[in-house]
């Protein structure tokens, strides 16, 4: 049994804003399985802490200020969530990460550098919880000071870093380097320095003993220079500690035949309750009724990585071609608008809802036959594998994770009973709308539109595979250290 404190800056159903939170929520719960001793450390952002009542907590004084650590575990599980709060860094309502005005806070430098701080005392043991970990597991910016942080002490854990997303690296201005008191030998170009700027992400990926993305085609994709943000000199120094591990999905919140959030369950055993979802979907987004007009979903953020781009346009042929969209995101201002637009101008061929809804979420993947994600990089992505459990027919480009768990319908993978989705490969709102054509050609052809359904939905995507790679990479990162000769007192 390994302890493992596992930091993040989001777990799902805590706070979600992403697939991150999906990670976090569900990766633990494969480890403890696995009969580890895992446990959580995230912030206390306001609005979580009071949804949660009265918690037990300890006091420190850090980073000149009060940190108080309340302790709780993820709902429905035995795992303690240390929640770290800060008067001034955590302790404001909204978005984890995002301003009212959808910009950063200006002070996310400062207040990720807490939580990483924070998470060293706890990795050292300093907090009178009685509990040292020998793997501290860190996930994206937010976490990329920790490996670094604890470089300088003494008779300490093992790290590995997750990367979720490369092209979110946490770049703050130098003075912010000052201003958090960083030892001054982490500013250099091979350390935390990224052209003259502060990087937390380079924490990580100097200092973890190991370094995994989360997924095996995007950690051979961010080695070159089209994927790696910049990164991908050092990606490939580093790249003997380097691997990917395709993330899982949580089996019980994504489960077709018992989600409380559909109204009728379906799965192979019988998928009536699949049509009479789509007629739910259709009447709740005002589109006609029609259980032979193919639905075309799109749920995720609404930003250039997911290629809206490319769907915005295509949408002028896609309104030539019979199917009906039903798109629900958030993001970026000027494609909200856009979709906005296209909305009122097809009222009842394209179905918009701007906004984060987790239970719409379920309904749209249990309710569409097709599901469109043409993303422009994608270290994993989620929604596809949840398309394919729901029988939902994904249409993916070439990229990251979804190459990794789409296969096409090429005739040969038809023929050999392994097609689950419609792959293409050019980031074009051409090469998109011949991937629909070919989409809805198969969605005619019934019998093998439901052998690529059924394919799909038997296809095994749980964690139970990628948490014993997991405990794997911990064994590495653990030997590594003690290769390196840990420093004892
Ligand atoms: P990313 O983390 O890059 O946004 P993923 O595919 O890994 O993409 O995960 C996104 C997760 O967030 C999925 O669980 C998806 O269903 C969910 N999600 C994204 N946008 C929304 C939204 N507007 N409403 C509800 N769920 C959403
Ligand atoms: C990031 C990526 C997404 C991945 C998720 C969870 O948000 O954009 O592809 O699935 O992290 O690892």
């Amino acid at each position: 049994m390994k302890k493992i404190l596992f930091v993040t800056s989001e777990a799902y159903p805590l706070i979600k804003t992403g697939g991150l939170a999906d990670v976090s929520g569900s990766l633990p719960i494969a480890l403890d399985a696995l009969g580890q001793d895992v446990r959580i450390a995230m912030p206390a952002y306001a609005d979580l802490l009071s949804s949660l009542g009265d918690l037990p907590s300890k006091r420190i004084n850090q980073a000149g200020g009060a940190v108080e650590i309340f302790e709780t575990k993820l709902p429905g599980t035995s795992i303690p969530v240390w929640l770290v709060s800060h008067e001034g860094a955590f302790d404001r309502s909204g978005n984890p990460y995002l301003a009212g005005d959808g910009k950063s806070w200006p002070d996310n430098a400062e207040r990720f550098a807490l939580l990483c701080r924070v998470s060293v005392e706890i990795a050292m043991n300093r907090m009178g919880f009685g509990w040292k970990p020998e793997i501290v597991h860190c996930n994206d910016w937010q976490t990329g000071l920790i490996p670094a942080l604890l470089e300088d002490e003494v008779d300490r854990p093992a790290t590995v870093y997750t990367i979720h997303n490369l092209a979110y690296q946490g770049l703050f201005p130098r003075e912010l380097f000052r201003k958090l008191g960083l030892p001054q030998r982490f500013w250099s170009p091979n350390s935390l320095e990224f052209y003259d700027q502060l990087c937390f992400v380079k924490g990580g990926l100097v200092y973890a003993d190991r370094i995994n993305t989360v997924s095996p085609n995007y950690a051979v994709e961010i080695q070159g220079k089209e994927f790696g943000c910049g990164m991908e000199g050092l990606l490939r120094e580093r790249k003997e500690r380097l691997s990917g591990i395709i993330n899982g999905i949580d089996e019980e919140a994504w489960n077709p035949a018992a989600d409380p959030l559909i109204p009728n369950p379906f799965g192979l055993g019988g998928m009536a309750g699949k049509e009479m979802n789509k007629a739910t979907l259709q009447q709740r987004f005002n589109l006609a009724v029609d259980k032979e007009i193919a639905v075309i979903a799109m749920v995720g953020r609404t930003v250039q990585q997911k290629g809206i781009d490319l769907v915005i346009e295509a949408l002028p042929k896609l309104m030539d071609l019979p199917l009906q969209l039903a798109i629900l995101g958030s993001g970026e201002k000027k494609y909200e608008q856009t979709l906005k637009h296209w909305n009122s101008l097809y009222p009842d061929r394209i179905a918009l809802k701007l906004g984060y809804d987790e239970p719409l979420a379920h309904l749209i993947e249990a309710g569409s036959d097709l599901f469109l994600m043409p993303s422009r990089f994608e270290p994993c992505g989620l929604n596809q594998m949840y398309s394919q459990r729901y029988g939902t027919v994904p249409i993916v480009r070439c990229v990251g994770g979804l190459a990794d768990t789409v296969e096409d319908a090429s005739p040969s993978n038809l023929e050999q009973g392994r097609a689950s989705g419609v792959v293409f490969h050019e980031a074009s709102a051409e090469a998109l709308l011949q991937a629909i054509m070919r989409a809805l050609d198969l969605y005619k052809l019934k019998p093998q539109w439901r052998k690529v359904q059924r394919t799909g939905m038997k296809k095994d995507f749980s964690w139970k595979q990628s948490a014993k790679k997991y405990l794997d990479l911990y064994g590495l990162a653990v030997q590594d250290r003690q290769g390196k000769g840990n420093r004892t007192a």
